[in-house]
């Protein structure tokens, strides 16, 4: 590189972040416990490319997202390609390629990253990681019942108290119902929904000022449904609209299956859930059930992850629709949380051991040593250095490594050695099997 060229950035694109080692053992232990919780109801895993044609997109995802949040390019081949903004398009897809072969109901999860151009801010990347679970093939509240006691329970397996977060519901038939009573088109409820999806996020007036100029006619009675509701009651009593204009047949179905969520709900043990009039989701798929789960510190205020029923979204391959309800839970909010409520976990090294070597060692005998130590499952390195002993050491406990041994002329003539834990400072002397026994029981 010339003198006067610019210096190359060190910082990664954007609004995406880098896995250093100790980031990377927190996702790992992240999914993991994602994973446990997910397999212990019976789901198993898939996988797919990031990369997806474009107009997989276009047909039933929130506008906002396509329009304004996707990374999207022409290949060398003249085709359109989008970097996924999430993953239920793209399993809707894989289901439809197989669905004549695949044994429902489907209970399927996956971790993938996920892309959007957003502007990047606390709890919003360009690029994070979403749990995504999902059950396919059926119709009854059972399913949306088990779906959410899955993210309760992946919260407690966190180690999330009830009262640390919010399992907020409500159903999408509601909006809707109230909605066609107002004779309010299917194209415009689409738009209201999603502005009410980010009442939260904007200004009251600039929320009023975008509401009225969708719905000039009705903006006051929609206030009016949205406005804080009395706890309890699954009806709000407080409506500030014509009590003609409150909906009933197709509500009343909604009003059943909320009545039904929250009673099983409380006969499962989970308490912290509540319905949510307002409670929207930005997506147009959802057909039924919603739900987002917020922290109630109030320093984390967006919802930390959501999801619902979606029993439509194969209609954009002709097939026949299945009925599905799942979530996304995304890395980079469900961390703010676990920061936020001191639940992060203090993580070691996966090298159990690091041997540190004095002058004049055979690297014969440390090979020996070593591959003794690993195939007795103990992850060990070796550090070649050639430095002080003291700065080996200090390496060590810098990788969080928890024990060290040091090899020495002393330890080759009477193959023992000393195994020193480095966090408590204690000792203790052996030959390879006695302390890998040792290390093993500290392990159990
Ligand atoms: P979503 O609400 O758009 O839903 O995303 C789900 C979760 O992903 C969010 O609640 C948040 O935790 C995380 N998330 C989304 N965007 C970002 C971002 N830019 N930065 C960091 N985290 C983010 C969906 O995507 C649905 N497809 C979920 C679903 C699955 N519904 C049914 N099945």
């Amino acid at each position: 590189m010339s003198k006067d060229s610019p210096k190359l950035s060190r910082e990664p694109y954007k609004g995406t972040r880098d896995f250093y080692p100790e980031e990377m053992a927190f996702q790992k232990w992240l999914f993991e416990k994602m994973r446990r919780v997910c397999e212990s109801y019976g789901y198993v895993e898939y996988g797919a490319s990031p990369l997806e044609p474009a107009e997989l997109y276009t047909a039933k995802t929130g506008e906002e997202i396509v329009n304004e949040q996707t990374y999207t390019f022409e290949d060398r081949g003249g085709r359109k390609v989008t970097l996924r903004p999430e993953m239920t398009p793209t399993v809707a897809r894989m289901i439809a390629a197989r669905r004549r072969e695949l044994p429902f109901p489907l209970r399927w999860y996956s971790i993938p990253n996920i892309f959007r151009y957003e502007q990047p801010q606390r709890g919003r990347l360009r690029e994070h990681y979403q749990l995504n679970v999902d059950l396919f093939g059926i119709k009854g509240i059972e399913a949306d019942i088990e779906i959410i006691s899955i993210a309760y329970n992946i919260m407690k397996a966190f180690g999330a108290k009830d009262e640390d977060f919010e399992i907020r519901i409500n159903n999408r038939k509601y909006l809707q119902s109230f909605f066609k009573k107002l004779h309010i088109g299917a194209e415009t409820s689409k738009n209201i929904t999603r502005l009410i999806d980010k009442k939260d996020k904007i200004d009251k007036k600039e929320f009023e000022k975008r509401l009225s100029e969708i719905v000039p006619e009705h903006a006051k009675k929609i206030l009016g449904y949205l406005a804080p509701k009395p706890e309890g009651g699954i009806l709000p009593d407080d409506y500030k609209i014509d009590p003609s204009d409150i909906p009933s047949n197709e509500q009343v179905e909604a009003v059943a299956d909320i009545s039904n969520l929250l009673n099983t709900s409380d006969q499962k043990g989970i308490r912290n859930i509540v319905h949510d009039l307002a409670l929207t989701r930005g997506f147009d798929y959802y057909t039924g059930t919603i739900f987002e789960v917020f922290d109630t510190s109030g320093e984390n205020k967006r919802s930390l992850f959501g999801g619902g029923r979606y029993d439509e979204l194969l209609d954009i391959f002709d097939e026949e629709k299945i009925p599905a309800v799942g979530f996304g839970m995304g890395d980079v909010t469900v961390r703010n949380f676990l920061e936020t409520h001191k639940l992060l976990p203090k993580l070691e090294s996966t090298t159990k051991v690091s041997l540190c070597l004095m002058q004049g060692v055979s690297p014969e005998f440390v090979n020996e040593s070593a591959k003794l130590l690993r195939e007795s499952g103990i992850n060990t390195s070796i550090d070649w250095s050639g430095r002080k002993i003291g700065d080996q050491i200090k390496s060590a406990d810098k990788s969080k490594i928890p024990y060290i041994m040091v090899i020495g002329e002393n330890e080759m003539k009477t193959n023992t050695f000393t195994l020193k834990n480095l966090a408590a400072g204690e000792e203790n002397k052996g030959n390879v099997s006695e302390l890998v026994e040792l290390i093993k029981k500290a392990r159990s």
